[in-house]
């Protein structure tokens, strides 16, 4: 029992030890102890970070909603396990309890099958955060089929490449979204991207806003009716431990999106655990995370590893700024949030606001805050810890990644103390290590590199949907033996890791991990366009904005650049998703490249910081002269 839990710093300390120095042991205790089980493991573990191959609880099996929902029915049947919180503050929040849930779930299973979904089909959910939307995630893990969250935000474009990347059979959506004072038209989206999804045959559609839509005669159907009309109960699927879970979607530095696969029990294990820990999570709290599910943190801290401790998790449909500055604050003093986990995107946008839009509630029941999607600033830090926290709830500054399933580096609440901008101390069972330029381990502390993991945890992604190459090359082969996260950081005096950044072409804007790649092909396909390269730079609320140096393919002032702009950002906002506008965009004479014709981006890159005074050499480049006048040209 004691490794479930870890309640100081000398107790966090020796559960560490023995998950390095036992790892089997450590990982099979927790899983004996917490989880039901249709079949045991023959193996706790085996890796080959070469192949790389990664298998946890081999042969065992299990279904995850039995540990997530099933299994909590006896207890806390009358337990709320979603408690939802809709856009409008006007419209009452619902209480969907653990047996309530069991009946969605189940009837969402069964109008999966009725639809023609089997064990292993892949089905696309483009839903906006309702109920509907935990339902069918746990619908697909119920039947064992795979599914495959793409957040609401994405444009037709982008959810076409996602449907047709892993071969969806069917697509769930809704007539439209809430977003505040907006409505978005979701079915209109899902209508656009399917002209060229061939493999997609049905779509079931949820109605939320009442809007008049297109019902395409053989292939669309409302969802609701469907639901009310299935019966509540539904076997689940037996599942082995290595069987896919989902499919989540993120960017890479080049190329299209990269389908991450989870598998289902070692991520099932990773999320409740650190679910329970970094949250401190007890009985009776009321957890809350403000993401979508659309991204890797609402899959495992607002559904698996809240549900799999039987908590109660609040899901929020709508947004920070509507009716008021206000409404994360309302809605933690209505429901008496104890855990309230954003990220510092948002932070950053209330913290420029009126301070009496906090001072208003009563925030006393928070007892945990937690940050996610990128570093904090220290500015951030305070403001959340002086106005939300009222200094009396430690800040668990959490670090992890799509691929890692769940959080690997942060603070253990009222364990571990915290400074601000460090992510602490690694998660029992992780094993960072920090690499130099020459791809040897830099030891000691005080020291700086790339970050690394030395050794499997349950929830690292196993694969990348249909390119297992692509994963290999990624992940496993900058640094042998280890898996590569792509991201700097430093290790201070008493072994703290503060991350520095990413150290490849992604860029992370509000917290939305963005490759550069995609958003200068869709600029690129701009008629006026010779070429482009998309840079970060430091911005107030975003944490990075972008800034685009584009050459066109006719110079001098044939063409409005106000105009082409505005139709830049167009393409891209068609291509990818309003997220990814460029804040900047320069015409350039020409971009600044190596004799072998890559763009130097790191040069750019300093342009956009207004740091050219550290441009470094150039004169090896291909074109030195036009540095200068970009310089001359850059947009302050
Ligand atoms: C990248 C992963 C983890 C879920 C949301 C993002 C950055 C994430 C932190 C943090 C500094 C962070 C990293 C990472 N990141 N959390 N606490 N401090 N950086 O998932 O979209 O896969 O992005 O987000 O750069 O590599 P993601």
């Amino acid at each position: 029992m004691s490794n479930y839990h870890i309640k100081n710093l000398e107790e966090y300390f020796k559960v560490y030890r023995k998950s390095v120095h036992k790892p089997e042991e450590f990982w099979e205790e927790i899983a004996e102890e917490h989880f039901v089980w249709r079949q045991r493991w023959d193996n706790v573990m085996s890796f080959d970070f070469e192949k790389p191959e990664i298998k946890w609880f081999e042969n065992a099996k299990l279904n995850i909603t039995e540990n997530c929902i099933d299994r909590h029915l006896r207890t806390r049947g009358d337990k709320t396990a979603i408690l939802f919180e809709p856009n409008d503050p006007n419209e009452e929040a619902q209480h969907i309890t653990y047996k309530r849930l069991a009946e969605r779930v189940n009837q969402m299973a069964n109008v999966l099958k009725d639809n023609g979904v089997q064990k292993g089909d892949r089905v696309c959910i483009y839903l906006p955060m309702i109920p509907e939307l935990a339902f069918a995630v746990l619908a697909c893990a119920r039947i064992g089929a795979i599914h495959s969250v793409v957040f609401a935000g994405f444009s037709s474009s982008a959810l076409a490449t996602r449907i047709n990347d892993s071969d969806c059979k069917i697509v769930l959506t809704s007539d439209g979204s809430y977003r505040g004072s907006k409505s978005i038209d979701l079915k209109g989206i899902v209508d656009e991207a399917l002209k060229t999804c061939p493999s997609v045959k049905s779509v079931l559609v949820a109605k939320r806003i009442n809007s008049d839509i297109h019902m395409e005669e053989g292939r669309d159907k409302w969802l609701q009716p469907l639901l009310d009309a299935a019966s509540k109960d539904c076997e689940p699927e037996i599942m082995d431990a290595e069987d896919p879970l989902f499919i989540l979607y993120t960017s890479g530095s080049t190329g299209k999106p990269k389908g991450m696969v989870h598998t289902t029990a070692g991520y099932m294990v990773y999320t409740a655990y650190t679910f329970k820990n970094v949250f401190q999570y007890r009985e009776s709290d009321i957890y809350w995370c403000t993401a979508d599910i659309g991204w890797i943190t609402g899959h495992s801290y607002i559904i698996y590893g809240p549900l799999a401790n039987g908590a109660t998790t609040v899901m929020f449909e709508g947004v920070p700024s509507y009716p008021d500055f206000g409404r994360f604050w309302e809605i933690v003093e209505k429901h008496k949030v104890t855990q309230f986990y954003t990220a510092p995107t948002a932070i950053r946008a209330l913290a420029k606001e009126d301070l009496a839009y906090v001072e208003k509630y009563d925030l006393s029941s928070l007892k945990v805050l937690g940050s996610v999607g990128e570093p904090i600033n220290e500015e951030a830090w305070h403001w959340y810890d002086d106005n939300v926290g009222k200094k009396k709830s430690p800040i668990v500054d959490t670090w992890w990644q799509t691929e890692t399933g769940g959080i690997l580096i942060s603070p253990i609440p009222y364990v571990t103390p915290t400074i601000p901008t460090f992510a602490t101390l690694p998660l029992p069972g992780i094993q960072p290590a920090l690499m130099d330029e020459n791809g040897e381990e830099i030891k000691g502390n005080l020291v700086e590199g790339r970050l690394c993991i030395k050794f499997p945890w349950p929830s690292i992604a196993r694969t990348i949907w249909g390119n297992h190459e692509r994963y290999r090359d990624t992940y496993f082969s900058a640094y042998k033996g280890k898996y590569f996260t792509g991201d700097g950081a430093r290790r201070d005096a008493v072994g703290y890791y503060r991350i520095t950044g990413r150290v490849d072409d992604v860029i992370i804007v509000s917290g939305h991990n963005l490759g550069t790649a995609p958003i200068e092909d869709a600029i690129n396909e701009h008629n006026a366009v010779a070429e482009s390269a998309i840079v970060g730079f430091p911005h107030d609320i975003k944490g990075n904005a972008l800034y685009g140096f584009i050459t066109l393919k006719e110079t001098g002032e044939s063409r409005n650049h106000d105009n082409l702009r505005k139709e830049i950002n167009q393409l891209i906002t068609e291509q990818i998703g309003p997220i990814a506008k460029l804040d900047k965009i320069q015409f350039t004479v020409g971009l600044p490249k190596t004799r072998s014709g890559k763009i130097m981006r790191r040069i750019l890159r300093k342009i956009a910081c207004n740091e050219a005074e550290s441009l470094g050499d150039i004169s090896t480049l291909l074109n030195p002269e036009v540095v200068q006048q970009i310089l001359e040209e850059r947009i302050a």
